[in-house]
């Protein structure tokens, strides 16, 4: 059976492109095969992780960077892009050419703690700050608007007394963002192998 190819787009640590590998090994990622990944950072650790699992990588540098990602999606074949940590924000004349096959995970529940802005330990610190009970992780599609596209799943996080913004971080990651992103990554790819038949 054909798979959609799926180029994931890092600029850090890429534990959430590790959790796509970790699910394509144990054969969750029926529908998608990650076939590239990209980053917008030489130095990112994401980097490593795609060698390390025979992926092809590269960093591409700053200038002209949407027309070089866009040549190496098009020599690739991919129908679905994976932002994993992805901290570039694209442009609106790029994700409406890509519309409806851009997907994000963000480390809240979302219209909570996102837009401009928020990113990274800065969500947590907000979560903290306003006293919420529970937080969590979301993937959605992307469009123009930072974190505004449809939400495809979202999976909830309860923040303890003793959190950290640190501690709260790490736990979403594990309990929500690793769980969902190759979760949807699935479904989605699922769907658009169907709306191709
Ligand atoms: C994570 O908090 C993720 O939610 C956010 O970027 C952070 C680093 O992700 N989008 P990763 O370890 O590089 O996947």
């Amino acid at each position: 059976m054909c798979k959609v190819k799926i180029a994931v787009l890092v600029s850090g640590g890429g534990t959430n492109l590790q959790a796509l590998i970790d699910a394509r090994n144990e054969g969750n990622l029926k529908s998608g095969e990650i076939a590239l990944v990209v980053s917008n950072r030489a130095d990112a650790f994401a980097l490593s992780r795609a060698a390390r699992a025979g992926i092809p990588a590269a960093h591409l540098p700053k200038d002209g960077f949407e027309e070089t990602l866009n040549a190496l999606l098009l020599e690739h074949g991919v129908g679905l892009i994976v932002l994993a940590g992805f901290l570039k924000i694209l442009s609106p004349e790029f994700t409406a050419k890509w519309n409806g096959r851009i997907i994000n995970i963000h480390p809240s529940l979302i219209p909570a703690f996102c837009g401009e802005g928020y990113y990274g330990l800065r969500v947590h610190e907000a979560a903290l700050e306003r006293g919420v009970k529970w937080t969590g992780a979301t993937v959605h599609f992307v469009n123009e608007i930072p974190d505004g596209g449809e939400i495809i799943l979202q999976k909830p996080v309860e923040i303890l007394p003793d959190d950290t913004a640190e501690s709260l971080q790490k736990r979403v990651m594990r309990e929500a963002e690793w769980v969902i992103l190759p979760e949807a990554a699935e479904r989605v790819s699922k769907k658009l192998l169907e709306e191709q038949k």
